[in-house]
Protein backbone atom coordinates (compact mmCIF):
# COMPACT_ATOMS: atom_id res chain seq x y z
CA UNK A 1 0.00 0.00 0.00
CA UNK A 2 1.33 3.54 -0.68
CA UNK A 3 0.15 6.87 1.01
CA UNK A 4 -0.57 8.77 -2.39
CA UNK A 5 -3.70 10.68 -3.91
CA UNK A 6 -4.35 12.04 -7.21
CA UNK A 7 -4.78 15.81 -6.78
CA UNK A 8 -5.79 16.72 -10.68
CA UNK A 9 -6.79 15.09 -13.64
CA UNK A 10 -6.77 15.68 -17.57
CA UNK A 11 -7.43 14.57 -20.89
CA UNK A 12 -6.76 14.74 -24.63
CA UNK A 13 -8.40 13.34 -27.60
CA UNK A 14 -7.30 12.93 -31.47
CA UNK A 15 -8.92 15.51 -33.46
CA UNK A 16 -10.95 13.64 -35.80
CA UNK A 17 -14.37 12.17 -34.28
CA UNK A 18 -14.69 9.03 -36.63
CA UNK A 19 -18.23 7.64 -36.60
CA UNK A 20 -18.89 3.84 -36.96
CA UNK A 21 -20.79 4.99 -40.12
CA UNK A 22 -17.77 6.71 -40.96
CA UNK A 23 -16.24 3.56 -40.91
CA UNK A 24 -18.25 2.27 -43.48
CA UNK A 25 -16.58 3.74 -46.12
CA UNK A 26 -13.22 2.25 -44.88
CA UNK A 27 -13.75 -1.47 -44.46
CA UNK A 28 -16.86 -4.14 -44.94
CA UNK A 29 -18.42 -3.01 -41.76
CA UNK A 30 -21.92 -1.66 -40.13
CA UNK A 31 -22.72 0.28 -37.27
CA UNK A 32 -25.02 -2.42 -36.06
CA UNK A 33 -22.16 -5.06 -35.89
CA UNK A 34 -19.52 -2.68 -34.11
CA UNK A 35 -21.86 -1.58 -31.85
CA UNK A 36 -23.64 -4.35 -30.67
CA UNK A 37 -20.34 -6.46 -30.51
CA UNK A 38 -18.58 -4.03 -29.44
CA UNK A 39 -20.78 -0.87 -27.42
CA UNK A 40 -18.40 1.20 -29.47
CA UNK A 41 -19.88 3.97 -31.64
CA UNK A 42 -17.60 6.62 -32.24
CA UNK A 43 -13.47 7.05 -31.94
CA UNK A 44 -11.14 9.97 -32.00
CA UNK A 45 -7.84 9.76 -34.68
CA UNK A 46 -4.85 12.06 -34.68
CA UNK A 47 -3.65 12.95 -38.06
CA UNK A 48 -1.73 15.90 -37.50
CA UNK A 49 -0.73 15.56 -33.34
CA UNK A 50 1.61 12.10 -32.31
CA UNK A 51 1.62 10.62 -28.84
CA UNK A 52 3.69 13.55 -27.01
CA UNK A 53 1.33 16.13 -28.60
CA UNK A 54 -1.51 14.67 -26.59
CA UNK A 55 0.31 13.70 -23.74
CA UNK A 56 0.98 17.72 -22.93
CA UNK A 57 -2.14 18.56 -23.76
CA UNK A 58 -4.02 16.20 -20.68
CA UNK A 59 -0.14 16.74 -18.22
CA UNK A 60 -1.12 20.18 -18.60
CA UNK A 61 -4.88 20.38 -18.02
CA UNK A 62 -3.83 17.94 -15.29
CA UNK A 63 -1.67 20.53 -13.62
CA UNK A 64 -4.06 23.25 -14.38
CA UNK A 65 -7.01 21.12 -12.39
CA UNK A 66 -3.99 20.10 -9.57
CA UNK A 67 -3.78 23.66 -9.22
CA UNK A 68 0.13 23.21 -8.56
CA UNK A 69 3.05 24.39 -9.57
CA UNK A 70 4.69 22.45 -12.55
CA UNK A 71 7.76 23.66 -11.41
CA UNK A 72 7.48 21.35 -7.91
CA UNK A 73 7.23 17.90 -10.65
CA UNK A 74 9.30 15.31 -9.33
CA UNK A 75 8.72 12.71 -11.49
CA UNK A 76 6.98 12.04 -14.68
CA UNK A 77 6.14 8.64 -16.39
CA UNK A 78 4.04 8.16 -19.45
CA UNK A 79 2.63 4.72 -20.43
CA UNK A 80 2.39 3.88 -23.80
CA UNK A 81 3.00 1.78 -26.33
CA UNK A 82 2.97 4.09 -29.43
CA UNK A 83 5.75 6.72 -28.65
CA UNK A 84 6.58 9.32 -31.87
CA UNK A 85 10.12 7.44 -31.87
CA UNK A 86 12.06 5.14 -30.11
CA UNK A 87 14.30 7.25 -28.39
CA UNK A 88 13.75 9.85 -26.81
CA UNK A 89 11.28 9.20 -24.03
CA UNK A 90 7.65 10.71 -24.76
CA UNK A 91 8.46 11.73 -20.99
CA UNK A 92 10.68 13.17 -21.89
CA UNK A 93 8.97 15.39 -24.55
CA UNK A 94 6.88 16.22 -21.94
CA UNK A 95 9.29 17.70 -19.19
CA UNK A 96 10.83 19.64 -21.92
CA UNK A 97 7.28 20.83 -23.27
CA UNK A 98 6.44 21.80 -19.90
CA UNK A 99 9.86 24.20 -19.96
CA UNK A 100 11.27 21.71 -15.99
CA UNK A 101 14.70 22.44 -16.98
CA UNK A 102 15.43 21.77 -13.63
CA UNK A 103 17.75 18.68 -12.68
CA UNK A 104 15.82 17.09 -10.02
CA UNK A 105 12.81 15.35 -12.41
CA UNK A 106 13.24 11.82 -13.78
CA UNK A 107 11.44 10.93 -16.89
CA UNK A 108 10.82 8.10 -18.60
CA UNK A 109 8.25 5.85 -20.79
CA UNK A 110 6.73 2.33 -19.16
CA UNK A 111 5.02 -0.29 -21.67
CA UNK A 112 3.00 -2.57 -20.41
CA UNK A 113 0.28 -2.35 -23.32
CA UNK A 114 -3.09 -1.64 -22.07
CA UNK A 115 -2.00 -2.27 -18.18
CA UNK A 116 0.22 0.60 -18.93
CA UNK A 117 -1.30 3.25 -16.77
CA UNK A 118 -2.07 1.65 -13.92
CA UNK A 119 1.90 0.09 -13.93
CA UNK A 120 2.87 3.02 -14.04
CA UNK A 121 0.44 4.44 -11.02
CA UNK A 122 1.81 1.86 -9.23
CA UNK A 123 5.93 3.06 -10.49
CA UNK A 124 5.48 6.54 -9.66
CA UNK A 125 3.73 5.83 -6.22
CA UNK A 126 6.53 4.23 -4.95
CA UNK A 127 9.05 6.21 -6.48
CA UNK A 128 7.51 9.87 -5.35
CA UNK A 129 9.28 11.15 -2.34
CA UNK A 130 8.42 14.61 -2.50
CA UNK A 131 6.91 17.10 -4.65
CA UNK A 132 4.66 15.54 -7.16
CA UNK A 133 4.39 12.84 -9.69
CA UNK A 134 2.62 13.41 -13.16
CA UNK A 135 1.48 9.97 -14.50
CA UNK A 136 -0.13 9.87 -18.21
CA UNK A 137 -1.00 7.03 -20.47
CA UNK A 138 -0.57 8.45 -24.05
CA UNK A 139 -1.39 6.80 -27.39
CA UNK A 140 -1.78 7.02 -31.32
CA UNK A 141 -3.20 3.62 -31.71
CA UNK A 142 -3.92 4.94 -35.21
CA UNK A 143 -0.28 4.38 -35.95
CA UNK A 144 -0.14 0.78 -35.41
CA UNK A 145 -3.51 0.05 -37.16
CA UNK A 146 -4.11 -1.51 -40.30
CA UNK A 147 -6.87 0.21 -41.73
CA UNK A 148 -8.09 -2.88 -44.28
CA UNK A 149 -8.12 -5.36 -41.23
CA UNK A 150 -11.91 -4.81 -39.85
CA UNK A 151 -11.56 -6.98 -36.78
CA UNK A 152 -8.86 -4.46 -35.11
CA UNK A 153 -9.42 -1.23 -36.85
CA UNK A 154 -12.92 -0.47 -36.04
CA UNK A 155 -11.79 -0.72 -32.37
CA UNK A 156 -8.96 1.54 -31.32
CA UNK A 157 -8.76 5.37 -31.15
CA UNK A 158 -6.21 7.91 -30.04
CA UNK A 159 -5.75 10.45 -26.64
CA UNK A 160 -4.09 11.07 -23.85
CA UNK A 161 -4.90 11.24 -20.04
CA UNK A 162 -2.87 12.37 -16.87
CA UNK A 163 -3.07 12.71 -12.86
CA UNK A 164 -1.13 14.52 -10.88
CA UNK A 165 0.36 12.77 -7.22
CA UNK A 166 1.23 13.52 -3.86
CA UNK A 167 2.43 11.83 -1.08
CA UNK A 168 -0.35 11.98 1.41
CA UNK A 169 -0.87 10.14 4.30
CA UNK A 170 -4.41 9.86 4.83
CA UNK A 171 -5.39 8.49 1.64
CA UNK A 172 -4.45 5.14 -0.03
CA UNK A 173 -3.93 3.02 -3.16
CA UNK A 174 -3.40 -0.37 -3.25
CA UNK A 175 -1.83 -2.13 -6.16
CA UNK A 176 -1.73 -5.24 -7.91
CA UNK A 177 -0.39 -6.11 -11.02
CA UNK A 178 0.53 -9.36 -12.94
CA UNK A 179 1.78 -10.46 -16.53
CA UNK A 180 2.02 -13.70 -17.96
CA UNK A 181 4.83 -13.42 -20.33
CA UNK A 182 2.15 -15.29 -23.08
CA UNK A 183 3.20 -13.05 -26.21
CA UNK A 184 1.56 -16.18 -28.35
CA UNK A 185 0.68 -13.52 -30.18
CA UNK A 186 -3.08 -13.32 -29.19
CA UNK A 187 -2.10 -8.73 -29.50
CA UNK A 188 0.72 -8.40 -31.16
CA UNK A 189 2.40 -5.20 -32.82
CA UNK A 190 6.25 -5.55 -34.26
CA UNK A 191 8.91 -3.63 -35.24
CA UNK A 192 12.06 -3.98 -36.83
CA UNK A 193 14.08 -7.35 -37.73
CA UNK A 194 17.28 -8.88 -36.28
CA UNK A 195 19.33 -7.80 -39.30
CA UNK A 196 22.11 -10.48 -39.63
CA UNK A 197 23.56 -9.18 -42.45
CA UNK A 198 23.97 -5.35 -40.66
CA UNK A 199 22.31 -3.96 -43.54
CA UNK A 200 18.69 -3.94 -45.42
CA UNK A 201 16.60 -2.84 -42.60
CA UNK A 202 13.11 -4.63 -43.41
CA UNK A 203 9.58 -4.12 -41.73
CA UNK A 204 8.40 -7.19 -39.73
CA UNK A 205 4.26 -7.16 -39.02
CA UNK A 206 4.59 -3.20 -37.98
CA UNK A 207 0.25 -3.31 -37.52
CA UNK A 208 -1.42 -4.89 -34.64
CA UNK A 209 -2.79 -8.04 -35.15
CA UNK A 210 -5.59 -9.62 -32.19
CA UNK A 211 -6.83 -12.40 -31.53
CA UNK A 212 -9.98 -10.86 -30.69
CA UNK A 213 -11.96 -14.27 -29.01
CA UNK A 214 -8.69 -15.03 -26.60
CA UNK A 215 -8.13 -11.72 -25.65
CA UNK A 216 -12.02 -11.59 -24.45
CA UNK A 217 -11.40 -14.83 -22.54
CA UNK A 218 -8.66 -13.70 -21.05
CA UNK A 219 -9.96 -10.10 -19.99
CA UNK A 220 -13.14 -11.81 -18.53
CA UNK A 221 -11.10 -14.00 -16.46
CA UNK A 222 -8.72 -11.23 -15.73
CA UNK A 223 -10.54 -8.37 -14.27
CA UNK A 224 -12.11 -10.14 -11.67
CA UNK A 225 -9.15 -11.62 -10.50
CA UNK A 226 -7.78 -8.30 -9.99
CA UNK A 227 -10.43 -6.45 -8.64
CA UNK A 228 -10.82 -9.14 -5.82
CA UNK A 229 -6.71 -8.91 -5.29
CA UNK A 230 -6.98 -5.19 -4.63
CA UNK A 231 -10.14 -5.98 -2.53
CA UNK A 232 -8.65 -8.81 -0.27
CA UNK A 233 -11.47 -9.96 2.16
CA UNK A 234 -13.66 -6.51 1.36
CA UNK A 235 -16.80 -6.72 -0.20
CA UNK A 236 -17.22 -5.91 -3.46
CA UNK A 237 -20.51 -3.94 -2.66
CA UNK A 238 -18.03 -1.52 -0.61
CA UNK A 239 -16.49 -0.09 -4.31
CA UNK A 240 -18.44 3.17 -4.58
CA UNK A 241 -17.00 3.10 -8.63
CA UNK A 242 -15.12 0.99 -10.96
CA UNK A 243 -12.72 2.75 -13.44
CA UNK A 244 -12.22 -0.60 -15.97
CA UNK A 245 -10.41 -0.72 -19.28
CA UNK A 246 -12.05 0.37 -22.15
CA UNK A 247 -12.09 -2.21 -24.47
CA UNK A 248 -15.42 -3.67 -25.31
CA UNK A 249 -18.80 -3.34 -23.43
CA UNK A 250 -19.52 -6.78 -23.69
CA UNK A 251 -16.53 -7.24 -21.31
CA UNK A 252 -17.31 -5.42 -19.06
CA UNK A 253 -20.92 -6.63 -18.97
CA UNK A 254 -19.35 -10.15 -17.86
CA UNK A 255 -17.28 -9.04 -15.46
CA UNK A 256 -20.32 -6.78 -13.71
CA UNK A 257 -23.00 -9.69 -14.08
CA UNK A 258 -19.74 -12.35 -12.45
CA UNK A 259 -19.41 -10.03 -9.91
CA UNK A 260 -22.64 -8.86 -9.10
CA UNK A 261 -21.67 -5.48 -9.50
CA UNK A 262 -24.14 -2.73 -10.94
CA UNK A 263 -22.63 -1.53 -14.51
CA UNK A 264 -24.56 2.09 -13.58
CA UNK A 265 -21.64 1.68 -10.70
CA UNK A 266 -18.47 1.53 -13.75
CA UNK A 267 -17.18 4.89 -15.67
CA UNK A 268 -17.58 4.02 -19.41
CA UNK A 269 -17.11 6.22 -22.05
CA UNK A 270 -15.42 3.47 -25.08
CA UNK A 271 -18.43 4.58 -27.16
CA UNK A 272 -17.25 7.46 -27.36
CA UNK A 273 -13.66 7.05 -27.60
CA UNK A 274 -13.45 3.15 -28.19
CA UNK A 275 -10.24 2.22 -26.81
CA UNK A 276 -6.85 3.82 -25.95
CA UNK A 277 -5.09 1.80 -24.98
CA UNK A 278 -2.92 3.05 -21.88
CA UNK A 279 -4.98 5.82 -22.27
CA UNK A 280 -8.40 4.53 -21.43
CA UNK A 281 -8.29 4.34 -17.65
CA UNK A 282 -6.88 7.65 -17.37
CA UNK A 283 -9.25 9.56 -19.99
CA UNK A 284 -12.10 7.83 -17.75
CA UNK A 285 -10.45 8.75 -14.61
CA UNK A 286 -10.71 12.50 -16.01
CA UNK A 287 -13.76 12.44 -17.11
CA UNK A 288 -15.15 10.99 -13.71
CA UNK A 289 -12.85 13.81 -11.96
CA UNK A 290 -14.63 16.65 -14.33
CA UNK A 291 -18.17 15.40 -13.39
CA UNK A 292 -17.71 15.48 -9.80
CA UNK A 293 -18.16 11.85 -9.19
CA UNK A 294 -14.93 11.34 -7.29
CA UNK A 295 -15.51 12.40 -3.42
CA UNK A 296 -14.24 12.30 -0.02
CA UNK A 297 -13.84 8.77 1.79
CA UNK A 298 -14.36 6.95 -1.26
CA UNK A 299 -12.91 3.22 -2.35
CA UNK A 300 -12.28 3.33 -6.54
CA UNK A 301 -10.58 0.53 -8.47
CA UNK A 302 -9.01 0.82 -11.66
CA UNK A 303 -8.74 -1.89 -13.59
CA UNK A 304 -7.53 -2.92 -16.27
CA UNK A 305 -5.99 -5.72 -18.61
CA UNK A 306 -3.55 -5.71 -22.30
CA UNK A 307 -0.96 -7.62 -23.97
CA UNK A 308 1.66 -9.51 -22.65
CA UNK A 309 -1.07 -10.83 -21.41
CA UNK A 310 -0.19 -7.65 -18.12
CA UNK A 311 -3.11 -6.90 -16.19
CA UNK A 312 -3.56 -5.26 -13.04
CA UNK A 313 -5.81 -2.87 -10.32
CA UNK A 314 -5.76 0.21 -8.03
CA UNK A 315 -7.85 0.76 -5.07
CA UNK A 316 -8.02 3.98 -4.45
CA UNK A 317 -9.24 5.24 -0.93
CA UNK A 318 -9.96 8.80 -1.39
CA UNK A 319 -9.49 9.66 2.38
CA UNK A 320 -10.58 12.81 4.37
CA UNK A 321 -10.39 15.03 0.93
CA UNK A 322 -10.94 15.11 -2.41
CA UNK A 323 -9.39 12.52 -4.33
N1 LIG B 1 -17.42 -5.69 -39.12
C1 LIG B 1 -18.14 -6.69 -39.60
N2 LIG B 1 -17.81 -7.99 -39.43
C2 LIG B 1 -16.68 -8.24 -38.75
C3 LIG B 1 -15.87 -7.22 -38.23
C4 LIG B 1 -16.28 -5.90 -38.44
N3 LIG B 1 -15.59 -4.85 -37.98
N4 LIG B 1 -14.82 -7.79 -37.60
C5 LIG B 1 -14.95 -9.11 -37.70
N5 LIG B 1 -16.09 -9.40 -38.41
C6 LIG B 1 -16.62 -10.69 -38.77
C7 LIG B 1 -15.58 -11.77 -38.82
O1 LIG B 1 -14.93 -11.76 -40.06
C8 LIG B 1 -16.41 -13.00 -38.61
O2 LIG B 1 -17.03 -13.33 -39.82
P1 LIG B 1 -17.24 -14.87 -40.25
O3 LIG B 1 -18.13 -15.45 -39.21
O4 LIG B 1 -17.86 -14.75 -41.60
O5 LIG B 1 -15.87 -15.46 -40.24
C9 LIG B 1 -17.51 -12.54 -37.65
O6 LIG B 1 -17.53 -11.12 -37.74
C10 LIG B 1 -17.27 -12.94 -36.22
O7 LIG B 1 -15.94 -12.61 -35.88
P2 LIG B 1 -15.40 -12.86 -34.45
O8 LIG B 1 -13.99 -12.37 -34.37
O9 LIG B 1 -15.66 -14.28 -34.04
O10 LIG B 1 -16.35 -11.90 -33.60
P3 LIG B 1 -16.51 -11.79 -32.06
O11 LIG B 1 -17.94 -11.97 -31.69
O12 LIG B 1 -15.50 -12.59 -31.29
O13 LIG B 1 -16.19 -10.26 -31.81
C11 LIG B 1 -14.43 -8.87 -31.06
C12 LIG B 1 -14.92 -9.76 -32.15
C13 LIG B 1 -15.37 -7.69 -30.91
C14 LIG B 1 -13.04 -8.35 -31.42
C15 LIG B 1 -14.40 -9.66 -29.74
O14 LIG B 1 -13.74 -10.89 -29.93
C16 LIG B 1 -13.73 -8.91 -28.66
O15 LIG B 1 -14.20 -7.89 -28.21
N6 LIG B 1 -12.61 -9.45 -28.17
C17 LIG B 1 -11.83 -8.73 -27.19
C18 LIG B 1 -11.06 -7.73 -27.93
C19 LIG B 1 -10.46 -6.74 -27.03
O16 LIG B 1 -10.81 -6.59 -25.89
N7 LIG B 1 -9.52 -6.08 -27.60
C20 LIG B 1 -8.85 -5.13 -26.91
C21 LIG B 1 -7.63 -5.75 -26.55
S1 LIG B 1 -6.39 -4.72 -26.82
C22 LIG B 1 -6.22 -4.25 -25.34
O17 LIG B 1 -7.04 -3.57 -24.85
C23 LIG B 1 -5.09 -4.75 -24.64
Amino acid sequence: MEHVRIIGCGKAAGEQKITNNDLENIVETSDEWITTRTGIRSRYISSSRNTSDLAIEAAANAIQSAGINPHDIRLIIVATLTPDCVTPSVACMVQAALGLNEDNIMAFDLNAACSGFLFALQTASSLLQEGYGLVIGAETLSKILNWEDRSTCVLFGDGAGACVIERDEKASMTFYARSSGDTAHALYCGSRSLQKDMHNVKEDKQYLEMNGREVFRFATRAMPDAIHAVMQDDDIDTIDLIIPHQANRRILEYVSKKMKYPMEKMIINLDEFGNTSSASVPIALARAWEEGRIRENMTIVLVGFGAGFTWGACRIETGGKQL
